[in-house]
């Protein structure tokens, strides 16, 4: 698969409190790495991974991943409103990281009007369920998620047990909310980009390799 070529480009952001795992789920999805010692984001972090969504539509998903911790919260806003779609994080092991999660999507909810994020929960760390740690259970997690329109994954970026399956899960949800028109792309809106403009500066470029675009991307 050549990875220049893409249909569309989705913005998704990683949001939870500090040492959930955001950046660690990042790295696994992308990588297949895990560091038992990571560094605390500062700021906010880009990842960039390709997916096929369908035969012949790839979709880039662009991954701001933002830190959890509260000195950076003025930074983090500015890239609520650009995103199309959301994983929305706790840690298994640790009660207030899921009591946080009701304040992280009222805040988002908040920022974002008039548009809206698509989310997944996730509930991060299940690797040490099996040594007694969990403190919030399955269905506890489910309901929230529930609640707040959302399905739940429970992964490990330790062992990679869900972490496709989470980041899939959303990016199909935003590519089917592209198909149904429940997302919908605008001017002045980052969150989804066709690949229309794309693939015209790809073939200005290098005016002999015209795109091989095999589907066509604007519903
Ligand atoms: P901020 O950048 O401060 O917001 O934190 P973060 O949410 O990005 O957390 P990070 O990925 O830095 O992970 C914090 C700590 O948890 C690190 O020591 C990781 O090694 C550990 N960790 C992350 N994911 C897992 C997991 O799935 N299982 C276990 N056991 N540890 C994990
Ligand atoms: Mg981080």
């Amino acid at each position: 698969m050549d990875l220049t070529l893409w249909q569309y480009q989705f913005r998704i952001i990683m949001l939870g409190d500090s040492t959930v795992g955001k950046s660690s789920l990042l790295k696994r999805y992308t990588e297949d790495l895990f560091l038992e010692s990571i560094n605390q984001t500062v700021g906010v972090d880009f990842y960039v991974h390709f997916l096929e969504v369908e035969p012949g539509v790839r979709v880039k998903l662009q991954f701001w991943d933002t830190a959890g911790q509260e000195r950076f919260r003025s930074v983090t806003r500015s890239y609520y409103r650009n995103s199309v779609g959301g994983l929305l994080v706790f840690d298994i092991t640790n009660r207030a990281s899921l009591d946080n999660v009701k304040d992280w999507y009222a805040e988002v909810c908040e920022h974002v009007q008039p548009h809206k994020v698509l989310f997944v929960l996730v509930g991060q760390k299940s690797d040490r369920d099996s040594e007694g740690e969990r403190v919030v259970s399955r269905q506890e997690a489910e309901k929230l998620a529930g609640q707040m329109g959302m399905p739940y994954v429970e992964t490990s970026a330790k062992n990679g047990q869900g972490v496709r399956e989470a980041f899939e899960l959303l990016t199909r949800r935003v590519y089917q909310g592209l198909l149904s028109g429940e997302v919908q792309m605008q001017e002045g809106w980052d969150g989804v980009k066709c690949a229309a403009t794309h693939l015209q500066r790809a073939s200005l470029a290098q005016p002999n390799k015209g795109p091989k675009e095999d589907k066509k991307c604007c519903p």
